[in-house]
């Protein structure tokens, strides 16, 4: 399995993804700035895969503490935990994964351990988010399987994949279910403009995994779509509001108004680490904006005329009612979404 993030006692190991499909490139981040540095650069991106980050980043910041005494470590594991939070506001799963670090150090600190057993626990901690949302992805990938046809095309957007959780992937994890369950896929992948996470990561992933796969630009997602060259969509998320409105990489929303148009299922596949029910709907949900270099900019050649402005948000909403479905590692929830998502995450 693609190795996107690893802890090895004294860093954090990850691929440098701004460099693939031309070169694979691993990097060793030694505090918890460096990778809070990391998720705000996009080393390393995707919505579960920043929650395990941030959660090994801070765990590096606690085994790392020159800090004297409890309180001085909790000053400083606080700090750390406001300087991860600040890196990207989209993605919910950030937030989830530095709210459970926060609950074991407290608990930990609460219970009087010592410094070198606080490291110890919040090091174990971080490994639980990390083999959990491994196994999360598993489970949806299965659920997700059984919704695609025995031989057909699924498009995608963005990188849903290993790179972009703690391995095997979501909308990409159950394509590879799909396909080690013995069915016949081939996936149209979007490019992804600007920072081309489709046609970059997407198709350098599922061709490692000798899955057929076939690159188009975002806006030829209509073409196909129109032609009856897909059989359904599937994608990630970043964030799920309780009514089910999904925050997912910007091009995302026009995908699931096509996909409706000509009566495509369209899927969001996610951990309930995704779903944010202290959020009631889209328009609640932050949505980061982004240096206008990447619009400006492929690579070091620019490809915009000098002196037009940019509006370059990274993710779009696509409100609940063109979503078909809501693929969870506990099921796949359906409409209305309002219920299927509080009855999931109380599951747990
Ligand atoms: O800006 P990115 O690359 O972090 O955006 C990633 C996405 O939008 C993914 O589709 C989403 O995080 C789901 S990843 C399993």
């Amino acid at each position: 399995m693609l190795p996107t993030v690893a802890w090895k006692d004294d860093h954090v190991l990850m691929v440098d993804q701004r460099k693939l499909p031309g070169q694979e490139v691993y990097v060793e981040l030694r505090t918890a700035r460096e990778v809070a540095r990391a998720i705000e650069k996009m080393v390393i991106r995707g919505a579960p895969a920043i929650g395990v980050a941030a959660a090994m980043g801070l765990a590096l910041g606690v085994t790392k503490s020159r800090a004297k005494g409890s309180a001085g470590l909790a000053a400083e594991f606080y700090r750390l935990c406001d300087v991860m939070a600040a890196t990207r506001p989209t993605a919910v799963n950030l937030f989830w994964a530095i709210a459970r670090m926060k609950s074991v150090f407290s608990d930990a600190v609460r219970a009087g351990r010592s410094a070198d057993e606080i490291g110890g626990i919040v090091v174990t901690e971080a490994g639980r988010i990390h083999d959990e949302d491994v196994a999360c992805c598993r489970a949806l990938g299965e659920h997700g399987a059984a919704l695609l046809p025995d031989d057909g095309r699924v498009l995608t957007h963005c990188n849903a994949g290993a790179l972009a959780t703690g391995g095997y992937g979501t909308a990409l994890g159950v394509i590879r279910a799909a396909v080690e369950g013995g069915k016949r896929i081939a996936v149209y992948a979007d490019e992804t403009r600007p920072f081309l996470q489709g046609s970059r990561l997407t198709a350098w992933e599922l061709l490692r995994d000798g899955i057929d796969t076939t690159v188009v630009t975002d806006g030829m997602a209509g073409s196909l779509l129109s032609g009856g060259k897909v059989d359904a969509v599937v994608v990630g998320a970043d964030r799920i509001a309780a009514n089910g409105d999904v925050a997912n990489k910007i091009g995302t929303y026009p995908v699931a108004v096509l996909a409706r148009e000509h009566r495509v299922p369209f899927y969001v596949a996610a951990p309930t680490s995704t779903i944010d029910l202290a959020t009631a709907d889209g328009e609640g949900i932050p949505i980061e904006e982004r240096s206008p270099r990447e619009v400006t900019h492929v690579g070091s050649s620019r490809v915009a005329a000098e002196g037009a402005g940019v509006w370059n948000p990274a993710f779009d909403v696509t409100p609940h009612r063109f979503i078909a479905g809501i693929i969870t590692e506990r099921g796949v929830c359906r409409p209305p979404y309002g219920e299927s998502l509080a009855a999931a995450c109380v599951r747990g």
